[in-house]
């Protein structure tokens, strides 16, 4: 009964149930208790999903409307210089929100196995060189090297293609930010034992080996009170839905790093 409730409870199969042994015994009585708890647990996770997804949607159009308003008075000649500044402000913080309902938009989806995919066969090549050259414009504003190695013969998945754009950008973005000036970025994509597979490194910041396993958590950020208003800003959400873009195509994401040396993350995807 113990492991069954331990495989209940890990968050994936909460809607499974425990067979109520016969009788009236303490243990029959125990296994009730415990089916009556996984609904109200049940219950109150799809509540809290459904409020996130409901929450960041109903957010969507206010935030549109203040976007437009604040661009609207921005652009107009007659601004005196001392309003330009704030409503500056106030636009990069509109558009930080939006970015932020976006990702929550997308995770509560994906809980709710409403986030769709939809799939074509693609040359991933095009792909990472799209997002690539997205990343070389960031690389070199933030006068970072970038390397991006493709090969010879296309490498074709069944994929959604947006959703894998941005699980490449995210990873390129990461890199390109948490690596100093002078550093270096290389993507890499090949082939290996049936999948696609395309690497993200950088000889950055680095992250402490304690602190790997929350990388893809979401809202986890290192350090974050220090970087919250920094050039390293971020909501903490990019590598959770890196996470579920790879998983839900049936593929992996992984991450290697030493501190002070750099990190790479490896996208495995299946070519199904
Ligand atoms: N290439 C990297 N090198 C070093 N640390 C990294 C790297 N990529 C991610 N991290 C660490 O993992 C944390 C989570 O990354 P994630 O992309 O999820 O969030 P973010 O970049 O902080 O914000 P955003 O949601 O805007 O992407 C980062 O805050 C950073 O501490
Ligand atoms: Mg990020």
């Amino acid at each position: 009964m113990i492991t069954e409730v331990r495989e209940i409870t890990d968050g994936r199969s909460l809607h499974r149930r425990l067979a109520v042994p016969m009788g009236r015994d303490e243990l029959s009585r125990l296994a009730e208790t415990l089916n009556q708890m996984m609904t109200r647990l049940e219950r109150s996770f799809v509540a809290l999903r459904r409020f996130t997804a409901d929450a960041s949607h109903e957010l969507k159009t206010p935030l549109t409307v203040v976007r437009a308003g604040v661009e609207r008075a921005i652009t107009r000649p007659e601004v005196p210089p001392e309003t330009l500044a704030p409503l500056e402000e106030t636009l990069q913080e509109v558009n930080r929100m939006t970015e932020l309902l976006d990702a929550l938009l997308t995770l509560a989806r994906a809980d709710e196995g409403r986030a769709e995919l939809h799939r074509e066969a693609v040359d991933l090549r095009d792909i990472i060189a799209e997002a690539g050259e997205t990343g070389e414009l960031l690389a070199e504003h933030a006068g970072v090297g970038m390397e991006i190695r493709l090969p010879p013969q296309p490498v074709v998945v069944s994929v959604d293609r947006s959703r894998v754009r941005q699980l490449a950008l995210n990873l390129i973005e990461n890199a390109v930010k948490y690596t100093p000036r002078g550093g270096q970025v290389s993507v890499e994509l090949g082939s290996n034992d049936g999948r696609a597979v395309f690497t993200v490194a950088d000889t950055g910041i680095g992250i402490a080996p304690g602190d790997l396993p929350n990388v893809f958590d979401r809202f986890w950020r290192a350090d974050s009170a220090r970087t919250r208003t920094s050039e390293r800003a971020g909501t903490g959400l990019g590598l959770a839905i890196c996470k579920w873009i790879a998983e839900a195509h049936g593929g992996t994401i992984e991450v290697q790093s030493r501190p002070g040396r750099g990190t790479t993350f490896t996208v495995g995807l299946p070519h199904g």
